[in-house]
C-alpha cells in the first residue's frame, strides 16, 4: 500500500522542480535577475541601467532616447509605436532608482544577487519596482511577436530618483519639451503588493510634509531652574504634547478607514528629536522633525495656519522650517466616464483579475503626474505577496511576477485601443480636486 504513495509523491517532487526550473530559466525571468544585480542604489551611476534598456529597446528595433535634465540622473525613454501617433499616449511609467540595502542587515542572499531560491527570486527592487519594468517590456514584446496593433503609442519612460523625491527625476521632466512630445493620455505607475487576492489600484496619492520645529530658550548651568516657559525644552514638549493630541485624533480615523482608503486621515510622526550638549547643561535649542501625510480633503493653507497657531501657542521663539512641502495632487477619476478608467477595469473584468481602487498611506511619482493635470494609475499586479518593499529579503514568487506580464498584455492592449473620440482633449476632466 505504501508503495504507490511514494512513487506519487516522488513524481509530485520531480514534477515541481523540473516547473520550478522551467519558471527560473524563462527569459523574463533572466531579464529580472540581470535588472536587479545592476546596483540602482539612489544617486548611483545609472549609466549600466540606461545600457541595459538600451539592448533591450534595440533588440526589439525600438526607438531610443535619454533626455538627462540634471546631470547624471538620465530619464531613459523607450517608443512602442502605435498605428495612429496624433492620438495621445498611454505612458507606462517606472523608476529605476532603488533604496539602500546592505547584507549585514540581515539578507538572506546578497541583496543585489537577484538569487532565486525555492521559486523567490530575492533582490532590491525586485517588489519596488524592477519587475514592473520587465513585465511592462515583456507585455509589449509578446503583443509585438503576436502581431497585435495598438492604435496608441506605448511609451516606458524610466526614472531616477524617484525614492528621494523626483527633484531630478520626474518633476523637471513633467515640465520638459520632450514629456510635452509625448503627448501622454494617462499614466500607469506602481502601486504595491499585499497579501491578499486582489490587487491595489492606486487613483490618488497622499502628499508628504516634512518639518523642523526648533525651540529656543535659555542656556544655563543644569543647577539652576527656569520656568518652563523659557527652557527649549518646556516649549518643544508643548509642541509635542499638541501634535500628539491631534495624532490621537487622526488615529482614531485610521482605525475607522481599514487598509483600502488612507485618504481620510493625516498621519504624524515625530521622526528625529535633537538637542543637548551636556549632561548638566540646560540647552539653549531643541528641534523635533515631524513626518506629515496629509489627508486628501486636507486644505493646505488651512492646515498650515494650524500648525503656525499650535507653534505660537507653545511659546516664545520657536521656529518651523518646511524640509519637504508637496502640494495636494487631484485623484482620477475612477467611474466609466473616465475611458481610461473603463479601459483599465473592463480589462482586469475580462481575466477575472481582482482591482481594489485604494488611495495608499504613502506617495509614488504619480502625484505629480496627476498635479501636471493627467490621470494616472498606480498598479503593480502582486497579489498574495507579503509588503516587502524597501524591506530587508525584499522578494517576489517568479510565478507571481510572470502572471504579472499577461495581465500588463490585456492592460495595455485595452488602454491603448480606446478610440481617439472616446477621449476628451480637455484631461482634467478625469481629475478631481479633493482638497478645494
Ligand atoms: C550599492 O550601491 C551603494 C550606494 O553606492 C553602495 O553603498 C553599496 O555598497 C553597493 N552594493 C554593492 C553590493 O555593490
Ligand atoms: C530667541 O532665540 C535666539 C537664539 O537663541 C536669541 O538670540 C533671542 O534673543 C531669542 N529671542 C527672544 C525674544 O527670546
Ligand atoms: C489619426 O487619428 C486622428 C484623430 O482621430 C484622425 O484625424 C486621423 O485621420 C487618424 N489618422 C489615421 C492615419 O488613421
Ligand atoms: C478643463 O477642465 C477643467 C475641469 O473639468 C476646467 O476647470 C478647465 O477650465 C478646463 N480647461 C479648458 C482649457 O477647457
Ligand atoms: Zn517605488
Amino acid at each position: 500500500m505504501w508503495f504507490p504513495v511514494i512513487i506519487v509523491s516522488t513524481c509530485i517532487l520531480a514534477l515541481q522542480e523540473v516547473t520550478a526550473a522551467a519558471l527560473a530559466s524563462d527569459p523574463a525571468v533572466l531579464l529580472l535577475q540581470e535588472y536587479v544585480q545592476i546596483n540602482t542604489t539612489s544617486n548611483n551611476n545609472l549609466t549600466p541601467a540606461v545600457a541595459f534598456w538600451k539592448k533591450l529597446a534595440d533588440a526589439e528595433g525600438l526607438p531610443f532616447n535619454v533626455v538627462e535634465l540634471n546631470q547624471g540622473y538620465p530619464i531613459v525613454v523607450i517608443k512602442w509605436a502605435g498605428s495612429n501617433s496624433s492620438i495621445s499616449s498611454i505612458m507606462l511609467n517606472s523608476h529605476m532608482d532603488v533604496v539602500p540595502a546592505k547584507q549585514e542587515d540581515g539578507w538572506k542572499f546578497p541583496p543585489f544577487s537577484a538569487h532565486i531560491e525555492n521559486g523567490v527570486m530575492y533582490g532590491r527592487g525586485t517588489q519596488d519596482m524592477k519587475s514592473v519594468s520587465i513585465q511592462y517590456y515583456e507585455a509589449l514584446r509578446r503583443l509585438k511577436a503576436n502581431g497585435v496593433t495598438l492604435l496608441r503609442d506605448v511609451y516606458m519612460t524610466l526614472m531616477p530618483d524617484e525614492e528621494l523625491g523626483a527633484e531630478k527625476g520626474m518633476i523637471p521632466f513633467l515640465q520638459s519639451e520632450e514629456f510635452a512630445k509625448l503627448n501622454v493620455g494617462v499614466e500607469l505607475d506602481e502601486g504595491t503588493s499585499y497579501d491578499i487576492p486582489s490587487i491595489p489600484l492606486f487613483y490618488q496619492d497622499k502628499v508628504v510634509w516634512q518639518i523642523e520645529v526648533t525651540c529656543h530658550g535659555v542656556a544655563a548651568h543644569g543647577s539652576t531652574f527656569p520656568p518652563n516657559s523659557a527652557t527649549a525644552t518646556g516649549k518643544c514638549a508643548n509642541v509635542i504634547n499638541r501634535f500628539l493630541k491631534f495624532r490621537d485624533e487622526e488615529y482614531a480615523k485610521y482605525t475607522k478607514a481599514g487598509i483600502t482608503d488612507a485618504g481620510p486621515y493625516t498621519s504624524v510622526n515625530l521622526n528625529r528629536i535633537n538637542g543637548g550638549v551636556a549632561n548638566n547643561v540646560i540647552p539653549a535649542s531643541v528641534s523635533l522633525t515631524f513626518d506629515i501625510r496629509l489627508g486628501t480633503s486636507v486644505n493646505e493653507e488651512e492646515f498650515e495656519a494650524r500648525i503656525n497657531k499650535w507653534i505660537a501657542k507653545a511659546g516664545d521663539n520657536i521656529t518651523l522650517t518646511y524640509i519637504n512641502k508637496n502640494h495636494q495632487s487631484p485623484a482620477t477619476v475612477i467611474s466609466d466616464s473616465n475611458p481610461f478608467w473603463k479601459a483599465f477595469s473592463s480589462a482586469a473584468a475580462k481575466i477575472n483579475l481582482p482591482i481594489m481602487p485604494m488611495v495608499p498611506p504613502g506617495s509614488t511619482d504619480a502625484r505629480h503626474v496627476r498635479r501636471a493635470g493627467y490621470p494616472a494609475f498606480g498598479f503593480s499586479p502582486m497579489p498574495n505577496t507579503p509588503f516587502l518593499l524597501h524591506s530587508v529579503n525584499e522578494r517576489l514568487d517568479i510565478e507571481v511576477f510572470l502572471k504579472g506580464i499577461p495581465i500588463y498584455q490585456s492592460i495595455i492592449e485595452s488602454l491603448a485601443s480606446i478610440p481617439a473620440a472616446d477621449v476628451a482633449d480637455n484631461l482634467s476632466s478625469y481629475l478631481i480636486y479633493t482638497a478645494d
